[in-house]
């Protein structure tokens, strides 16, 4: 049998031939069938992407219904247990994991640029004292572009390297200055004796000792969160970073749009909307209450931390999450919280209503809980997972930009407004 798809347009009775390819015809090829000469062409109509492929990937592949994950083919689940996230960065930007001495450099340059231009110090000092760190955190990043004006020349292999070592060791930096920013207490420069989760935590909570000394279990727990949160190939942010990257512009104006799209309550905003959702059930008590407002739509309620586009069951994420919750809390103790988190998943599993439609919790089900126990304001989930998806967005991006089949991203669209009409004067209109 052919690879090909049979069209037959009954509008004209014409029939069309088009190739198939890895499961997908090429939606181009769509617009040869016509009514007539002035006919612009047949397209599709795909509000949200909901089943169209943008570009051709070899980074990150998912498959939803068996809940698979893996980084340039290695499990998540593998890298979560024995990888740390400098390691997972360096895989996902690069396509194979770091020999010894590969890591050792790339460590060493994340290393060495961790420091902020005190004049974005400053910047950030700008900032009303309760102003939102994920607000913070994102205008920083855009402001680094004119730090770094050679950001511009894209196409040069150097300078992207360049870029992507700045991006990737100063995002902990501005978080950690976002969050000492919001509690109105003193910016904490790095400590490069530290690794890379350890010095985010001595930039976040240092006080007055002489050398913070990060708990290892809490350190650990971060870098795990951090490998989970590198990338998760086409999500709304990634687009938001291959969109707004096809115009050309430099990497830190790519990465703020990117962080915006990050923080809607819908996607990097949820493990925040979570905690919230948490605190207004209050008690495991009010849970079937809660639940059942879910089902009726009250208010546009969801639960949230549940559902996702592309998992139709556990999110595998979600999973290793769990774990790291026992281990974090031996530490820090039981979040209260935790027992509600775990009645709603107890009774949404078994209710038909989220059955039926495969919502499991996702990746930001669990998380904030983690963040929280570990002091982390909810205002911060958000950076929190900003700073390791810098990894993904970073090299989805130089993908974007290097693949011959990609050009400025512009979408078409079905015209629904009026045909052309006369303009009417003013004193005319009724
Ligand atoms: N609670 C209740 N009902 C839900 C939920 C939820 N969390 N998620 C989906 N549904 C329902 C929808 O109402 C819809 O029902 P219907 O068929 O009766 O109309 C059905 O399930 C399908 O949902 P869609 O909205 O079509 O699913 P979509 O793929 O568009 O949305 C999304 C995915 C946005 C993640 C959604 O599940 C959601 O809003 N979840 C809560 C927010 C959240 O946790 N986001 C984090 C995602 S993970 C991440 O970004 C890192």
């Amino acid at each position: 049998m052919p690879d090909t798809l049979s069209i037959i347009d009954n509008r004209t009775g014409k029939k069309y031939e088009l190739p198939i390819q890895d499961g997908t015809i090429r939606a181009m090829d769509l617009r040869q069938i016509k009514t007539g000469p002035d006919d612009f062409g047949l397209m599709t109509y795909d509000p949200a992407f909901m089943n169209t492929a943008n570009c051709r990937s070899a980074i990150t592949y998912i498959d939803g219904e068996k809940g698979v994950l893996l980084y340039r083919g290695y499990p998540i689940e593998q890298l979560a247990e024995d990888s740390n996230y400098l390691e997972t960065s360096y895989l996902i930007l690069f396509g194979e994991l770091p020999t010894a001495s590969q890591q050792q450099a790339w460590t060493r340059e994340i290393t060495l640029h961790t420091m902020l231009h005190e004049n974005i110090k400053k910047f950030m000092e700008g900032f009303q004292y309760d102003a939102h760190p994920m607000g913070i955190f994102l205008s920083t990043v855009g402001a680094l572009s004119t730090f770094y004006p050679d950001a511009k020349q894209i196409f040069d292999r150097e300078s992207r390297g360049r870029q992507t070592h700045r991006l990737i060791a100063k995002v902990p930096s501005i978080a950690a200055y976002a969050f000492r920013h919001s509690i109105g207490r003193p910016y904490v420069y790095p400590d490069n004796d530290l690794s890379f989760t350890g010095n985010f935590l001595n930039m976040l909570f240092k006080m007055t000792e002489l050398k913070y000394q990060p708990n290892p279990v809490l350190a650990r727990a971060l870098d795990v969160l951090f490998i989970l949160h590198a990338d998760h190939e086409q999500n709304c942010s990634t687009s938001a970073m291959r969109l707004i990257g096809s115009s050309h512009v430099d990497p830190y104006s790519a990465l703020a749009g990117a962080a915006a799209a990050l923080y809607g309550p819908l996607h990097g905003g949820a493990n925040e909307a979570v905690l919230r959702m948490l605190g207004e059930i209050g008690s495991v008590k009010n849970v079937p209450e809660f639940i059942k407002r879910v089902k009726n739509g009250d208010g546009n309620v969801r639960l949230m931390g549940f559902g996702h586009r592309v998992y139709k069951s556990y999110d595998p994420r979600a999973k290793v999450i769990k774990k790291i919750a026992d281990l974090v809390f031996t530490v820090t103790g039981k979040n209260p919280l935790l027992e509600i988190a775990l009645e709603l998943e107890r009774i949404a599993l078994q209710d038909e209503y989220f059955v039926s439609r495969k919502l499991y919790p996702n990746v930001d089900f669990y998380s904030g809980l983690i963040y929280q126990a570990m002091g982390f304001p909810v205002e911060m989930f958000p950076v929190l997972f900003a700073i390791p998806r810098t990894a993904g967005w970073i090299a989805q991006w130089e993908e974007m930009l290097l693949d011959s089949d990609q050009k400025i991203a512009r979408p078409r669209q079905i015209y629904s407004g009026p045909i052309q009409r006369e303009y009417i004067p003013r004193e005319k209109r009724q």
